[in-house]
């Protein structure tokens, strides 16, 4: 049977387990991919927490852990037409990742270009295309100044880096101990806490032209004081205090577009996603800890071979 990560019910750790499932069959849209890594989200252990986003449903337990994966097309649902089973891909899942096997609509996958590592291309669908659509979001000009909050973790490392790559100037929030990991991003580092909007006015004197948060509640808050056109103000952590500041919430496409752009960006050696540690299957336990305690630097994968053949 292949196996696979779920909840059993919202609540602490204690109510994580593996679990024998049933093969997916891939519907209409839709292909099945043999799972070969996936990254290690927030959302994971919020959704285990209970905490939901506006607009979803009510979980139906078990629930597999789980939003991005990269695997083997291992079978193709019926009106699928761009891939083929042995095609390596990567996307969005529905219905979980941290298993043997996971289903991915088409519309929501893209080819794992040949010199991207699965563990790579496994962490781009949540963590760099959230960032790659913030940073298309705020459409800012070449040379512009943009301020990271909470730049040290998965979607913060993509942001800046896609935003160098763009002509951006960056400002990025973090610990302390992740002043020079900031600065090999090409960032300029303003130590997080309280007091940080003092930190990035002297980070940047000639003022910030957007705010991209990535931590939300009081640190939003705080941060949102050095920008004056909150236009410019999109959090990926924080719905409800962004709408109140008066910005927005990334608006996420999770399109294959989308997709094989950040893949394109990561071949041409544009975007590392920095992978700072895998785990094997066995150990998703320690891999969803690592991420909640909440200073990860950069993407922690876990690596699943147990599909077998194709
Ligand atoms: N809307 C979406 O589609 C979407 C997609 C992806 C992620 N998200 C959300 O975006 C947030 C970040 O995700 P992620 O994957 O980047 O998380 P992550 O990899 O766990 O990183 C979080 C980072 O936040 C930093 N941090 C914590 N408190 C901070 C503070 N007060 N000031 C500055 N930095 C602080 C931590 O580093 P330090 O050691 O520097 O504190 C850590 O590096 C989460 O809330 C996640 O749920 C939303």
């Amino acid at each position: 049977m292949p196996r696979a990560y779920v909840f059993t019910r919202n609540g602490g750790p204690e109510a994580e387990a593996f679990a024998d499932v049933p093969r997916p069959v891939p519907g209409p849209g839709q292909v099945l991919i043999a799972v070969r890594a996936t990254g290690v989200n927030p959302a994971d252990w919020k959704r285990r927490a209970g905490l939901r986003g506006p607009g979803e449903p009510e979980p139906r337990f078990p629930v597999v852990f789980g939003r991005e994966a990269a695997g083997v097309v291992a079978e193709v649902g019926e009106g699928v037409s761009g891939f083929a089973v042995g095609d390596e891909v990567f996307g969005h899942p529905v219905g979980g990742s941290y298993a043997d096997y996971a289903v991915l609509p088409a519309d929501g996958a893209a080819r794992k270009p040949a010199g991207v590592s699965w563990a790579a291309a496994a962490t781009l669908p949540v963590a760099a295309a959230t960032a790659y659509d913030g940073i298309v979001q705020l459409a800012l000009p070449e040379g512009a100044t943009l301020l990271v909050n909470g730049i040290g973790g998965g979607v913060g490392t993509a942001a800046a880096q896609i935003a160098r790559h763009r002509g951006l100037r960056v400002v990025g929030t973090a610990s302390a101990g992740k002043k020079d990991f900031v600065e090999s991003l090409g960032a300029v580092h303003a130590e997080s806490g309280p007091g940080v909007a003092d930190r990035i006015r002297a980070a940047a004197p000639d003022g910030v032209d957007a705010v991209f948060d990535l931590v939300g509640g009081e640190s939003l808050r705080e941060v949102a004081e050095v920008l004056t056109d909150r236009s410019r103000l999109i959090s990926g952590a924080d719905r409800a205090v962004v709408a109140e500041l008066g910005g927005a919430a990334v608006l996420r496409e999770r399109t294959s577009a989308v997709l094989e752009a950040v893949a394109a960006l990561v071949a041409e050696g544009a975007l590392d996603p920095y992978v700072t540690a895998t785990f094997p299957f066995a150990e998703a336990d320690k891999a969803l800890r690592a991420v909640e305690e909440g200073h990860t630097r950069g993407k922690i994968v876990l690596e699943i071979d147990g599909a077998g053949p194709v």
